[in-house]
């Protein structure tokens, strides 16, 4: 079981004028796999605002796996991958390769999301695109993938406490 958080980027959705579907789509996927979503945020499609969310989520330790849903296109509002660039230390290109090609099964349209992953500290962030039918094909790839991301976050830590005892000693 990993510890799951979901953020959706949505200027109609954090205004009360949308209901967050894709949101609430990842957040059912995530728990009918087993896995625990501890934190939810839906903010506007501002770049400082994102970045701040994911910032304090990673370097709190909130969550193994954040998911973002939305802003991932071409308008100017679009700004969930430059959000999470912002924070990136690390990038993992293959996920949003996995994503693509997962996609392009269903639509030529799959191609168009900018979005990213990255990891910060121990947690990796996913940029899934705001559509509902993406953000299902965007879990079904992801899903299968958490229990191994959790082991190599947690692997990760262990490493990084051993070689700082090693260092200090
Ligand atoms: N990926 C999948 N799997 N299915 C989709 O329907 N829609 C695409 C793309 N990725 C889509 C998809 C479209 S039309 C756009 S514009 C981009 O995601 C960005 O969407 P966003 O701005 O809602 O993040």
């Amino acid at each position: 079981m990993a510890r799951i958080a979901i953020l959706t980027a949505s200027d109609k959705g954090a205004a009360g004028e949308r209901e967050d579907t894709s949101g609430e789509l990842a957040l059912d996927r995530a728990t009918a796999a087993g896995h625990q979503v501890v934190a939810r945020a839906i903010l506007p499609d501002s770049r400082d605002a994102i970045a701040a969310q994911l910032r304090a989520w990673c370097d709190e330790a909130t969550a193994d796996v954040i998911i973002t849903t939305g802003g991932t296109g071409f308008t100017e509002r679009d700004v969930t991958p430059e959000a999470t660039r912002d924070i990136a230390e690390r990038d993992v290109p293959g996920i949003p390769i996995a994503l693509a090609l997962e996609g392009l099964k269903k639509t030529p349209f799959a191609v168009l999301s900018r979005g990213i992953a990255v990891l910060r500290g121990r947690t990796l962030v996913v940029n899934l695109p705001g559509n509902p039918k993406a953000v299902a094909e965007g879990m079904d790839v992801l899903l299968p993938l958490v229990p191994h991301i959790a082991q190599l976050l947690g692997d990760a830590v262990e490493h990084r406490t051993e070689s700082d005892r090693g260092a200090s000693t």
